[in-house]
């Protein structure tokens, strides 16, 4: 297998962690070069903070953690007002759901983020030096990668592809009309999309997430690996049971989307989607619909096609796929 170079951009986040350690496992598959991280489940701080917590757990202090963007660009969205009654909250049984806990329940760190140092403008040196093309995996806002195309489109030149966690065809989350990460800053999902006339750029709307989901099974199988890691993994699908099950059934119960890690599967084994289409797709900036993906399935729309995007995924396949990745830790 080809070793891919790649920069993760997450808001971490329980899925963004678990999509950060699958790639770690993975290390035939992926050189992961840096991960910046955005305002986006939590304030930047935590989601910063997290992140190391992930890279401590796995002995990988030496990846390089480059802080970016507090606020969205231009949406007036803020962690407050978009998710904390949601973060916060008791199910039917008075248990609190740490849905996206402020601090995962594992040990701090004394790595610490890269100092003077900006998402956006690592991004465009790291890319700009890059000999190699470099595939970038974004799993929050878009926001660092918007402000670093827009002030360095060149640095498409150095990109290889660009696989996303965003928006959906008929699922949403945030609202009626919008996925989380495309609600929180839908200009910067906009810009992102225009990237997708240069270079490929692979959405995994919420439709194809929504089936990337763990059981207590799996759960129970990951806590018999008996070290940190698969208690970490226990607890994380445990809780997002939880807050699936009271926040947002989906139809079936005892299921755990772990939207993010779907992007490091897809890159692992394509078949993993079962259906993608290379589509227009636009975003709602503003308005009642604000941050919804405008997927467009007309054949005979008039408008530049710009993203592959993913609608369904072999679920069996994802299960097997990241648990047998994550016993990886045991050997
Ligand atoms: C996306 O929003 C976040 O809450 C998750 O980490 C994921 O990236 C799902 O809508
Ligand atoms: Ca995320």
């Amino acid at each position: 297998m080809r070793k891919r170079k790649i920069i993760f951009d997450v808001d971490t986040g329980s899925d963004d962690a678990l999509a950060i350690v699958s790639a770690l496992l993975c290390p035939e598959a992926f050189e992961v070069l840096g991960i910046c991280t955005v305002a986006g489940n939590r304030p930047l701080p935590n989601t910063t903070d997290n992140t190391l917590r992930v890279l401590e757990l796995l002995g990988r202090g030496d990846v390089p953690v480059i802080m970016g963007a507090e606020k969205p660009l231009v949406a007036k969205n803020d962690f407050t007002r978009v998710i904390r009654q949601v973060l916060e909250t008791k199910n039917e049984k008075g248990e609190t759901i740490a849905y996206h806990a402020e601090s995962l329940p594992i040990p701090p760190t004394t790595h610490t983020a890269l100092e003077n140092e900006h998402a956006a403008t690592w991004l465009i040196k790291t890319l700009m030096a890059a000999e190699e093309k470099i595939t970038l995996v974004l799993t929050g806002p878009l926001t660092n990668f918007a402000l670093a195309y827009r002030i360095a489109p060149e640095i498409l030149d150095h990109v290889e592809e660009i696989v996303i966690m965003a928006g959906g065809d008929n699922q949403t989350n945030s609202t009626g009309a919008a996925e989380f990460n495309v609600f929180f800053d839908p200009e910067a999902a906009w810009i992102t999309f225009d990237a997708g006339l240069k270079v490929p750029l692979t959405m995994m709307t919420l439709d194809a997430t929504h089936q990337a989901y763990l059981t207590p099974a799996d759960a129970d199988r990951l806590r018999k690996m008996n070290n940190p890691l698969g208690q970490f993994c226990y607890d994380e699908i445990t809780e997002r049971l939880k807050a699936y099950n009271y926040l947002q059934p989906l139809g079936t119960p005892d299921i755990a989307p772990i939207h993010d890690a779907l992007c490091v599967m897809y890159l692992l084994d394509p078949t993993v989607i079962t259906k993608k289409e290379f589509l227009h797709v636009d975003v709602v900036c503003g308005g009642i619909a604000n941050g919804l993906t405008l997927v467009d399935t007309r054949i005979w729309t008039p408008d530049p096609k710009n993203v592959n995007v993913c609608f369904a995924t072999d679920t069996a396949k994802f299960r097997e796929m990241i648990c047998s990745i994550f016993e990886r830790s045991v050997h």
